[in-house]
C-alpha cells in the first residue's frame, strides 16, 4: 500500500509538465502575414475546423469541434478565433507558446499529443507568435469546446507528461550553412510546422518518433493503411525531380498524381498548396535530397 502510493507520488513528480517561462520569449511583435504562411503549413485549420453541428459559423475559420479520431479516443480540437470566453481571446502570448512547444493547457494539464506540438516544438518563437499574431486578426466566433470522448481522460495526461520526457524533443531546427537557402527552408517547414514526421516517420513500441528511420514510413496514427516512405523518392521512380515533387504537392491528385489523398494527406496537400511557390519547391528540394 506504502508502495503504491510512493509510487504514485513519484510518477505524479516526474510527470509534472515543464512550462516555459516570459523570460524565455523573444521581444517580437508577431507578424500576421508570415503568420498566416505558417499556419497554413501547420495544418491548423485541418484540425480545428468546425464540427458539422456548427451551423452558422462559417467553415473557414478554426472554431473548433470538428471529431478527430486518435488512439486514445475522438477528440474534439477546441476555438482556436479571438473569442475570449470559448477561444484564445483571453490567451497570454506565454501561455500560446507553452502550448504550441510544451503542449501544456492554459490550466497548467497536459495536452494530447495528438496536437503535433511534438513538431511544432522545433519552430523558432518568433514563428509561433507570428501564427498568434494571424490568429488574432480572424473574427471572434462563440463556439465552446467540446468534450473529448476518451476513457480515464486525468490519467492519460498525467502520463502523457511522463511521455513527453522521452517523446518531446525541443530543440530548434537551426539552418546547416552547408546548405542552401532554400534546402533549409524545407527542411524547417517538413520538421516544424508541416509535422511531416507525425505521419511519415515510424514510431517506437511507446509511441515516439522513431528518428532511426527518418520520413521512412509507417503506420497511419488513424490506422487507416500505410504511410510512404519520403525516402528516396526519385531513386524509387516515384517522381522525376524535385520539380515533380513540388507540382505534385502543388496540385494533387487533381493533376494525375497519385498517393497524395487519403490518411490526412490530402488536408496536408491542399493547406501546402496555399503556400508561397518557393516555399512549395524549398520542401521538394528537401525531400528530393532524402536518400
Ligand atoms: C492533427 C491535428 C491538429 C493540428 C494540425 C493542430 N491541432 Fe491544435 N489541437 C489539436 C487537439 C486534438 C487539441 C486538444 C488537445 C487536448 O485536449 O489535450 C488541440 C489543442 C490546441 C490548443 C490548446 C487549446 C485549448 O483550449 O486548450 C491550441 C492553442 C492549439 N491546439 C493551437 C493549434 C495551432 C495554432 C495549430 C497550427 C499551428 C494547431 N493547433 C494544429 C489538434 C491539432
Ligand atoms: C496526417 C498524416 C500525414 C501528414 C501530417 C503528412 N502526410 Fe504525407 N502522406 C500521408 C499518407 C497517408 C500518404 C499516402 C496517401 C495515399 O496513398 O493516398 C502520404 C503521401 C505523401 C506523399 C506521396 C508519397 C509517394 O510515394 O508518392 C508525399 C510526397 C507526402 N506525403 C509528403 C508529405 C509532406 C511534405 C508532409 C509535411 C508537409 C506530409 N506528407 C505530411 C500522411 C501524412
Amino acid at each position: 500500500m506504502l508502495l503504491a502510493a510512493l509510487g504514485l507520488g513519484g510518477f505524479w513528480l516526474l510527470s509534472a509538465p515543464v512550462p516555459l517561462t516570459a523570460a524565455n520569449l523573444p521581444a517580437h511583435q508577431g507578424d500576421p502575414v508570415k503568420g498566416e504562411v505558417l499556419y497554413h503549413a501547420a495544418g491548423c485549420h485541418s484540425c480545428h475546423l468546425p464540427g458539422p453541428d456548427a451551423a452558422g459559423i462559417d467553415s473557414i475559420l478554426p472554431a473548433g469541434g470538428a471529431p478527430l479520431k486518435t488512439p486514445v479516443g475522438t477528440l474534439y480540437p477546441p476555438n482556436l478565433t479571438p473569442d475570449p470566453e470559448t477561444g484564445l481571446g483571453t490567451w497570454t502570448d506565454l501561455e500560446f507558446v507553452n502550448a504550441m512547444q510544451r503542449g501544456i493547457g492554459k490550466s497548467g494539464h497536459n495536452l494530447i499529443p495528438a496536437f503535433p506540438y511534438t513538431s511544432y516544438a522545433h519552430m523558432t518563437r518568433e514563428d509561433v507568435l507570428d501564427i498568434r499574431a494571424y490568429l488574432a486578426t480572424l473574427p471572434a466566433v462563440k463556439n465552446p469546446a467540446k468534450m473529448h470522448a476518451m476513457a480515464l481522460e486525468p490519467i492519460v495526461r498525467r502520463g502523457i507528461g511522463l511521455w513527453k520526457r522521452v517523446g518531446l524533443d525541443t530543440t530548434i531546427t537551426q539552418n546547416d550553412p552547408a546548405q542552401s537557402e532554400a534546402w533549409n527552408r524545407g527542411r524547417y517547414i517538413v520538421n516544424g510546422p508541416g509535422h511531416c514526421n507525425e505521419c511519415h516517420t515510424p514510431r517506437t513500441a511507446i509511441m515516439t518518433s522513431d528518428f532511426s528511420r527518418y520520413l521512412a514510413g509507417g503506420p497511419h496514427p488513424e490506422g487507416e493503411g500505410k504511410v510512404p516512405s519520403l525516402v528516396g523518392l526519385i531513386e524509387r521512380g516515384r517522381y522525376k525531380d524535385a520539380n515533380d515533387i513540388k507540382l505534385a504537392l502543388q496540385n494533387g491528385e487533381l493533376m494525375g498524381y497519385d498517393k497524395l489523398s487519403s490518411g490526412g494527406m490530402g488536408k496536408v496537400q491542399s493547406n501546402i498548396a496555399l503556400l508561397p511557390d518557393a516555399d512549395v519547391g524549398a520542401i521538394a528540394e528537401y525531400l528530393a535530397s532524402l536518400k
